[in-house]
């Protein structure tokens, strides 16, 4: 189901962006195209020499490189998608999506995409419980954004509760389910 599809991949900086490594190779396998666009703030989490070689491609970063001027076109990168997926998803970013915010490379190619879009939050417990996010995850999901349930389990900060991405394996396999349910 997944053979031949386009992936983008939106990592923030979370500290399940540790997890985003596996979750390239399971689309990799898959025989799925990989792109990965990032936060800045991603670098301190997991370095873009891991994510591009195992996606196979340059990680965008940055709207331009400030040696050469070359730019990076997140239109381009939004059109070649069939599907995006942000994994993890930070409180951080899920605001400014829900605002239409657009100050990182990121961001620009999430308001530019046409495609699917399914995202994967991951936070600490209390930040997952909190009215803001409560409230932005509806606003998501009422814009018809497809949404990886969290899971319980021991959080970064030491504390058991909800909060926890989902595994790899479960959001390929979620990323199957909404291709099905599109085909
Ligand atoms: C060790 C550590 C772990 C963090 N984990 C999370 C997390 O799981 N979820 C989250 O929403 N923010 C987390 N944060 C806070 C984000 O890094 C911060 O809000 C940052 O601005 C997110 O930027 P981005 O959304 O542009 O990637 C963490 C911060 C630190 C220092």
């Amino acid at each position: 189901m997944l053979k031949g599809k386009k992936i983008l991949l939106g990592i923030t900086g979370g500290i399940a962006a540790y997890k985003s490594a596996y979750i390239i190779r399971l689309l990799v396998k898959n025989n799925c195209e990989v792109k990965v666009v990032v936060t800045p703030a991603v670098k301190d989490f997991i370095s873009h020499l891991t994510l591009s070689t195992l996606s196979k491609n340059p990680v965008y970063h940055r709207f331009f490189d400030p040696g050469s001027g070359d730019w990076d076109s997140h239109v381009e990168l939004a059109e070649w998608a069939d599907l995006m997926l942000i994994a993890p998803l930070t409180a951080n970013t899920m605001a400014k999506m829900v605002t239409g915010i657009a100050d990182n490379i990121l961001l620009t190619t999430y308001l530019s995409a046409k495609c699917p879009i399914i995202i994967a939050p991951a936070m600490d417990l209390n930040m997952y419980k909190h009215p803001a996010t409560t409230e932005n995850l509806a606003k998501l999901e009422a814009r018809g954004h497809h949404i990886i349930p969290v899971v319980e389990g021991e959080l970064a900060s030491g504390i058991c509760g909800e909060g926890r991405m989902a595994e790899p394996e479960d959001i390929v396999l979620f990323l199957h389910q909404v291709i099905k349910s599109k085909t």
